[in-house]
């Protein structure tokens, strides 16, 4: 391992013990995959269509279908939006998810502090995109829907993780019925990676008002979304409720895992989703040098040195819960805080 500038994926390569991808825990449910197993026969048959996921996707957020884009995951609407839109003066909001960076090179970034809420005076005034994520990988922060329209531009909001809020009440995906914000087009980023656990499948979509939303649409190459992936997306849409259980593992395991580690370090009170950051003691192993030596434990940890705003010793690690949490927490006080990192 070379770096730390690398997504969570590739530190998980081969551990036994993965808090460093941070998709829900447990992979796939089962109604999924038996879903995935009776349909999947038509589903390979005939060309992806993708009218009813997005009936069902704009039933679930009280939108209308022709304001739902289909994603090839939503690392596909980031980079969506920066050719469609191509922006002369985008903002960041860091630390954030890097994707970002990488379709807007150049981009300003506008560095929160902690405890990381958003700052709107912050932004730029003649910024004329600002990507948000909400809530934060990796702070894990829930900004207030209010802050996020209250930036009165073309908001890029990112809300990969906001299943994981129960009753998602800062979420923007219902467009702008309340009236809290003024000004500016509002682009919902929401994914089903996270919350499923299907990082192969690639879906997600984004929610945008009709006008940008078409054009977002049409720069899309053809059939972007495959058929299974659209199954998922309609059934998740339709039968919310079988995220209930998902989402309350993951409340648990990541409240248990932060009590467990502010015994030994800073744990970020940020707690929205379903992993947590924490900043190890200064006065040991940096978060590379101790993530590399915990795959020698088998457990696989993310450094999050390389987020704009966090520094050498920020790690942000995925509840997993049970006997998973209770090695990763040994592990830490044997490796981070008594000092042995090798
Ligand atoms: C905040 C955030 N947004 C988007 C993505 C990409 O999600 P998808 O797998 O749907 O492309 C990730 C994946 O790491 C993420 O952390």
């Amino acid at each position: 391992m070379t770096g730390g500038d690398v997504h969570g994926d590739v530190w998980a390569r081969g551990a036994r013990d993965d808090h460093a991808v941070n998709v829900a825990t447990g992979g796939p449910p089962d109604w999924l995959r038996a879903l995935l197993r009776r349909e999947l026969d038509d589903a390979l048959a005939a060309y992806p269509d993708e009218t009813a996921a997005a009936e069902a996707i704009a039933f679930r957020h009280g939108r209308d279908p022709d304001e739902v884009v289909l994603l090839n995951g939503a690392a596909q609407g980031y980079a969506l939006v920066a050719r469609v839109l191509a922006p002369r003066r985008p903002a960041i909001v860091h630390p954030q998810f890097m994707e970002a960076e990488r379709v807007l090179p150049g981009a300003t970034r506008v560095v929160l502090g902690e405890p990381f809420a958003l700052d709107g005076a912050r932004v730029p005034t003649d910024a004329d995109l600002v990507v948000v994520g909400n809530p934060t990988n990796p702070t894990g922060v829930l900004h207030r829907r209010a802050d996020v329209r209250a930036l009165g531009r073309t908001v890029l909001v990112d809300e990969a993780f906001m299943d994981f809020v129960p009753g998602e009440p800062e979420t923007l995906a219902g467009g702008d019925r309340h009236g809290d914000g003024a000004g500016g087009d509002v682009i919902v980023l929401r994914s089903l990676t996270k919350i499923l656990a299907v990082p192969g499948l690639r879906v997600g979509y984004l929610l945008a008002p009709p006008a940008l939303a078409r054009r977002l649409r049409n720069a899309r190459p053809a059939w972007s979304v495959n058929a299974p992936a659209l199954v998922v997306a309609r059934a998740a849409a339709l039968h919310p409720e079988r995220l209930a259980p998902i989402v309350e593992r993951a409340r648990r395991d990541r409240e248990a895992l932060a009590a467990a580690l502010r015994d030994l370090m800073k744990v970020h009170p940020g707690a929205a989703a379903n992993f947590v950051l924490a900043e190890l003691p200064g006065d040991g192993p940096d978060a590379l040098t101790l993530a590399t030596a915990l795959r020698q434990d088998g457990i696989a940890i993310r450094p999050a040195s390389t987020f704009p705003g966090l520094g050498s010793h920020h790690v942000r690690l995925t509840a997993r819960g049970g006997a998973a949490d209770a090695r990763l927490v040994q592990a830490l006080g044997r490796r981070a805080v008594q000092g042995t990192p090798a």
